[in-house]
């Protein structure tokens, strides 16, 4: 056996033999290993350098697996069965008071807002990460080959419904509307209003930069009952907007479409950075708006596709970028940090 093919053996056998160690460290202490290293003396000259550079990798090798057995032994992980159903609520407190972790940015002020809206007299509802086309577009009065299905491009799977339509990943958490007129249609008729927010993830096939990700988080509102108009939806905006960013704003609607929403609106708040007075402003480029969610009153069509009739009730919706709103509080000047993983801009907000 050539010396070379002999380390390849060595390396075998002794890889095997870790696995089955208790102590890794153990694997340090082989004979074999020694033994390679014994060799270097009787080889010719020219062989040395390759031969003894081959021995000491395999060394380095085993060393750097053991350090890395021994480093996650010391951290003390707590042991986690993975197949174990996990309950958010009650281990991610313990987890995180025994120092492992933080609460990401993005979760604690959906937390923040939630709140917000719970206080205002919302329910929070969950949304989907994947969803069909019927509540994806159709029920929101989108219907097939209609053109502003492209403002909406997102990431299907090869996977179809029973109608034949690819599985979406969802674009906007408006994909939840239709499920929550249903679910509460009839608080309408014993006198209450539908009133309920989606804090969720959403995603869209984005050319990716500072301002666009392919996956981020929207706030959806909807709230429905008798005699709903245009000035409760900004009433209830600006009054969100004020306690979340702390202070008074004012806020400005143009007009927009929206195939779900009619009349629909763009909705822009004074910068809360500048309030119009930094001409160099970076938040709102010096105009003192910052156009910042989509929102209408929704569309007859929606509330007849739940089975609401709306010449009896009317409704407002809003969508609202999360990401953009916290980019906003903390002047984030790039939204990919977001889902970028970097521990240095996580363990600012921890
Ligand atoms: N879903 C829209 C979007 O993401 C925003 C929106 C929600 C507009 C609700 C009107 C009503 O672009």
């Amino acid at each position: 056996m050539s010396p070379t093919d002999r380390i390849t053996k060595t390396r075998e056998q002794l890889l095997e033999r870790y696995e089955s160690l208790d102590n890794k460290a153990d694997i340090l202490k082989a004979r074999e290993l020694k033994e390679l290293f014994g060799v270097i003396p009787s080889l010719e000259p020219h062989e040395r350098a390759a031969y003894g550079q081959a021995v000491n990798a395999l060394s380095v090798e085993l060393k750097t697996m053991v350090a890395s057995a021994q480093s996650l032994h010391d951290k003390d992980l707590p042991d986690i069965d993975v197949t174990a159903p996990f309950d958010v609520n009650a281990e991610v407190p313990e987890l995180l008071s025994a120092g492992h972790g933080s609460i990401h940015p993005l979760m604690q002020e959906v937390a923040r807002l939630t709140d917000i809206f719970q206080r205002m007299g919302f329910v929070v509802e969950e949304s989907r990460e994947i969803d069909d086309q019927y509540h994806m577009f159709e029920s929101l009065n989108f219907p097939k080959g209609h053109p502003a299905r492209d403002d909406y491009d997102t990431f299907m799977t090869e996977e179809k419904d029973a109608n034949g339509d690819q599985f979406i990943a969802p674009a906007h958490t408006s994909t939840m509307q239709n499920r929550i007129l249903k679910k509460y249609r009839n608080d309408l008729e014993s006198g209450d209003a539908i009133a309920a927010v989606v804090p969720d993830r959403v995603f869209r096939n984005e050319d990716l930069d500072a301002r666009h990700e392919h996956t981020f988080y929207q706030v959806e509102g909807i709230y429905v009952a008798k005699g709903v108009h245009a000035g409760m939806l900004i009433a209830t905006l600006q009054r969100f907007l004020e306690e979340y960013y702390g202070k008074s704003l004012n806020v400005r609607v143009n007009p927009f479409y929206f195939p779900f929403t009619e009349p629909s609106f763009e909705f822009a708040l004074s910068c809360p950075f500048c309030e119009g007075k930094n001409p160099d402003c970076k938040v709102c480029s010096g105009e003192g708006w910052v156009e910042l969610l989509g929102c209408g009153m929704i569309h007859p069509n929606v509330l007849k596709a739940a089975s609401i009739d709306p010449n009896e009730y009317t409704g407002f919706a809003f969508g609202c970028g999360i990401d953009r709103l916290v980019m906003m509080k903390y002047n984030i000047e790039d939204v990919r940090h977001f889902e970028s993983a970097k521990l240095d801009f996580l363990r600012q907000f921890s």
